[in-house]
């Protein structure tokens, strides 16, 4: 009974964390494809080989449904997977929709015409592969009208995270909240658009200031795939549950135990 989680690295762990606690029965393999991280200055055509890379080591593994907990693999290569290279009996979902829907209002499934919503000033922080792919974006506009979005790619986050430089990582954060603000000055709320960020989400609120409503995905995504699982339960495969990296399996462990602060033990992939 296994569901994959994939990610270009460890980000995906936070998404990994909050499905895991809100889906308690279900078995999940987590794949990081350490070896190839990051994706986010990666042209769209390698980022679309890799996940499709990666997703099949995690459906010949026995997911039948896997995530990318991973907005970079969400935006350049979710739609082109899903339209010409995932199997028929195979599920490929991304983290883009859960938190779109949250922050323009909407239930699961709600296809009426985009309306005005609560907020009009948003800020998206992202990898540079994810705001060029304008796939937020694009999303938004066929649920939310009159909303204006500022995209900030903030380059050399996820690198310094992988490393485990949180000085470097927060040094980078502050830079590109600031770089944000001087295009727009008061956003009302702000989008982490990188599963990596969640791990640095106290930075980003203080360097944004308290009246902005920070979103971030894994509790959403957590919500949406309990509610997908509810309603597809043959997508719960067979496999047993685990940590798989493309990288030294060593290294991405010890990194892991740091981030989540338990014991991780990754094997390669
Ligand atoms: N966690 C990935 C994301 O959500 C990081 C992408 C990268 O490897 O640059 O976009």
């Amino acid at each position: 009974m296994a569901v994959g989680i994939f990610d270009s690295g460890l980000g995906g762990l936070t998404v990994w964390s909050a499905v895991q606690a809100r889906l308690p029965d279900v078995d999940f393999v987590y794949l990081a494809d350490s070896a190839h991280t990051p994706y986010g200055v990666r042209t769209p055509d390698d980022i679309y080989e890799l996940t499709c890379a990666a997703t099949q080591k995690l459906f010949d593994s026995g997911c039948n449904l896997v995530v990318l907990a991973c907005n970079t693999a969400s935006a350049a290569a979710l739609r082109r997977m899903q339209e010409s290279w995932v199997p028929k009996d195979k599920r490929v979902l991304g983290v883009f929709v859960p938190l779109i829907e949250a922050m323009t209002e909407r239930q699961w499934g709600d296809n009426s015409p985009p309306r005005e919503v609560g907020v009009n000033h948003v800020a998206l922080f992202a990898t540079p592969a994810t705001v060029s792919s304008r796939a937020f974006q694009r999303e938004l506009a066929f649920r939310a009208i009159g909303v204006d979005v500022e995209a900030q790619a903030c380059g050399g986050v996820v690198d310094a995270i992988e490393e485990g430089d949180m000085i470097l990582a927060e040094a980078l954060v502050r830079s590109h909240v600031d770089a944000l603000k001087r295009k727009m000055p008061d956003p009302q709320a702000a989008i982490l658009g990188c599963t990596h960020y969640p791990l640095m989400q106290d930075i980003f609120q203080a360097a944004l200031g308290a009246d902005v409503q920070v979103f971030s995905q894994a509790n959403l995504v957590a919500e949406s795939l309990a509610d997908y699982l509810e309603r597809h339960p043959a997508m719960i495969g067979e496999g047993a549950p685990g940590f798989l990296t493309t990288g030294d399996p060593q290294r991405v462990s010890s990194r892991a135990t740091q981030f989540l602060r338990r014991e991780m033990s990754f094997q390669a992939a």
